[in-house]
């Protein structure tokens, strides 16, 4: 009995110092992933983390990298920038692992970014977009395009597809890839001989946004942009509807989510997102990735999914160039991705560690998501 309670015990003290750590052993390389597989963004963080998935298990049916097996530590930020940070740390302090792959939202990348910088381990974001995130160093990548781009394609699309000029703006001001998507989107718009005639605030977890909406509706826009993520963006486009705002809506990647069409319904008819991928893309690659992605996970991959798998390639490909896993030989190797392919597209990192790279368009309408055309950089 007594022996029992010093095993328990011990057990007990070694959970909760390490958490679920993870030593490397000399046949293993371990990667870290920190994403929001709880909170109000789960969608994200769990389609990146079955994108993650299925790169590695292939990788590893493919006999691994420079003869090791890739083993992926996962953490969660519960979709919150202080626990991005704390789980970077725990992934590399605890586990000392490789290289990183996170985040999808900017806030909870640009947390994290300066602890992997400061201690020097490749970090490779997957989804943020904001341009700010790999400024925070040269150990900070990203395999999407950025917002500068993205909010000149939405203005594009509005002034010179919709041919309208008056717009309003909703953006949520606890997210930096809101603000600024907004920020880049005004940019592109105004240039475009568009007018701005309202601008309006919310809070990730408001539910209520029929102030806001009253408000713009007394300017008369004829198109309202709403730059943040699936679950506002959903309650935002209902109860716009429902107070007989018909006008066109458009938003960024940050609408991709089965949540969307979940939240919203029918009252999404009428809307338009940039987003990475399109499942309906018909070519060999793309193709092949969904009906492998469906065999694991019964779902369609989403951007995120696509964009983790593809993030997982690129550094696989960077650890096999660098040839062993020192920080600054992977970092070196990121910095010269060229022309790889991935499933969202051909990947070539710049000289400020962003990847360029072409966004599609997408519609609703009857309750469906519709691929309408893609944009090159
Ligand atoms: N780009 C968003 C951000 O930076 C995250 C996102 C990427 C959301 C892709 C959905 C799809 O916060």
């Amino acid at each position: 009995m007594k022996k029992h309670c010093v095993f328990l015990f011990l057990l007990i003290f070694l959970i909760a110092t390490q958490g679920c750590g993870r030593k490397e052993n000399q046949n293993e390389i371990l990667i870290g992933e920190y994403s929001s597989l709880t909170g109000t963004t789960a969608t994200f963080g769990l389609s990146t983390h079955h994108g993650l998935m299925l790169a590695f298990k292939e990788v590893n049916e493919a006999g691994g990298v420079l003869g090791k097996k890739m083993i992926l530590v996962t953490e969660d930020t519960q979709s919150k920038p202080e626990e991005a940070a704390t789980a970077v740390t725990k992934l590399i302090t605890r586990d000392n692992v490789k290289a990183v792959i996170g985040e999808v939202a900017s806030s909870r990348s640009l947390a994290a970014a300066p602890i992997c910088q400061a201690n020097k381990i490749p970090m490779v974001s997957p989804a943020s977009t904001n341009p700010e995130v790999t400024k925070k160093g040269d150990y900070i990548f990203r395999v999407c395009f950025i917002d500068p781009f993205q909010g000149e394609v939405i203005a594009k699309f509005a002034a010179n597809s919709l041919k309208l000029k008056r717009a309003a703006i909703l953006k949520d001001v606890k997210n930096d890839y809101s603000i600024g998507l907004a920020q880049f989107f005004e940019h592109t718009f105004t240039q475009l001989g568009g007018e701005i005639v309202a601008a309006q605030a919310y809070s990730e977890g408001d539910t209520d946004f029929r102030a806001q909406l009253t408000a713009l509706k007394s300017t008369d826009p004829q198109l309202i942009v709403v730059t943040g993520y699936y679950t506002e963006a959903a309650l935002i486009v209902k109860q716009a509807r429902e107070l007989n705002m018909n006008m066109p809506m458009l938003g960024g990647d940050g609408w991709d989510s089965v949540k969307l069409l979940e939240i919203g319904g029918e009252a999404l008819n009428g809307t338009y997102y940039t987003n990475h991928f399109t499942p309906d893309d018909t070519s060999a690659l793309v193709k092949s990735f969904v009906a492998k992605f469906k065999s694991n996970f019964t779902d369609t991959p989403d951007a995120m999914a696509a964009l983790g798998y593809d993030a997982a390639l690129i550094l696989f490909d960077a650890i096999k160039r660098a040839g062993n896993t020192d920080a600054a030989k992977i970092r070196d190797a990121l910095a010269s991705t060229k022309d790889f392919i991935g499933v969202t597209g051909r990947i070539t990192i710049d000289k400020d560690r962003n990847a360029r790279k072409s966004a599609v368009i997408l519609a609703i309408d009857g309750g469906k998501t519709h691929y309408l055309e893609t944009i090159q950089p």
